[in-house]
């Protein structure tokens, strides 16, 4: 059995299709999937979702994109949000100097209050870090309180990063780009970073993994990343279902 640890199942691709991907998740023997929010209204559908359909659970958040018209009223509405009981994290939140779709300075500052609100309220938090990792790292060094999880979402940053955030005790969330063919960084670091720091995911309908790179993803693929995974480290891919479907659990606190 698996566990999807980030898919946005309340994406429009999935709009004319959601309920037949839906069915096709559990005949997959994917146990859990948790469905990150990316805005206030992505929050919202996300939690809707999640009350539908007992194996999926919610976060709520602003992605770093979506932050340039955030106020101190969201942060309360979120607030509000996370006592759903199906709310299991504070995400997705972070920094893109990729895009730079906010202001960094916007940016630096809503990841900050939003990791101020996960502390408050206990919550684990997913992180989204695209070419911002010396940043984002501080940011979670300084503010992350020791008595919440961090997760790097779709991780892919270098093994020397990895092993800083383990050392803060953070958890990786490998993705489809770790088998990409050009991808040289990430099989490394999960060749290199116990299993018990590790959890997947897909980022559906992002980040399909190869071969079927380039088409829509859905999580029944988060097995084609947990195979990549067995084969890097050279064990078997039951050990890598196990493992990773336990880590989350405990990192989401799901039972
Ligand atoms: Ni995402």
């Amino acid at each position: 059995m698996l566990f999807d640890t980030h898919a946005h199942l309340n994406d429009e691709k999935f709009d004319l299709d959601r309920d037949d991907i839906i069915a096709k998740i559990k005949k997959d023997n994917i146990s859990f999937v948790v469905n990150p929010g990316a805005d206030m209204k992505s929050s919202i559908s996300s939690i809707e979702l999640a009350n539908k359909h007992d194996f999926i659970y919610a976060a709520v958040g602003v992605h770093p994109h979506d932050v340039k018209d955030m106020t101190n009223d969201d942060i309360t509405k979120l607030k509000e949000l996370a006592k759903d009981k199906k709310v299991v994290a504070i995400g997705e939140i972070g920094l893109d100097y990729y895009y730079d779709n906010s202001k960094r300075e916007d940016q630096k500052k809503w990841f900050i209050e939003q990791i101020k609100l996960a502390n408050e309220l206990k919550l684990p938090i997913i992180i989204h870090d695209r070419d911002a990792h010396e940043d984002c790292f501080n940011i979670i060094k300084e503010y992350k309180s020791d008595e919440i999880g961090c997760v790097l979402h779709s991780f892919s940053g270098s093994v020397e990063l990895a092993k800083e955030y383990i050392k803060l005790g953070c958890m990786l969330s490998i993705s489809g780009p770790v088998t990409f063919k050009n991808n040289k960084k990430t099989p490394k670091v999960v060749k290199e970073i116990p299993l018990k720091h590790l959890m997947i995911e897909t980022d559906s309908p992002y980040l399909t993994p190869h071969p079927y790179r380039g088409k829509r993803n859905d999580p029944s693929y988060v097995c084609l990343v947990a195979q990549k995974i067995a084969d890097e480290k050279e064990i078997s891919y039951e050990e890598v279902c196990k493992a990773t479907l336990e880590n989350a659990k405990t990192f989401f606190n799901i039972n």
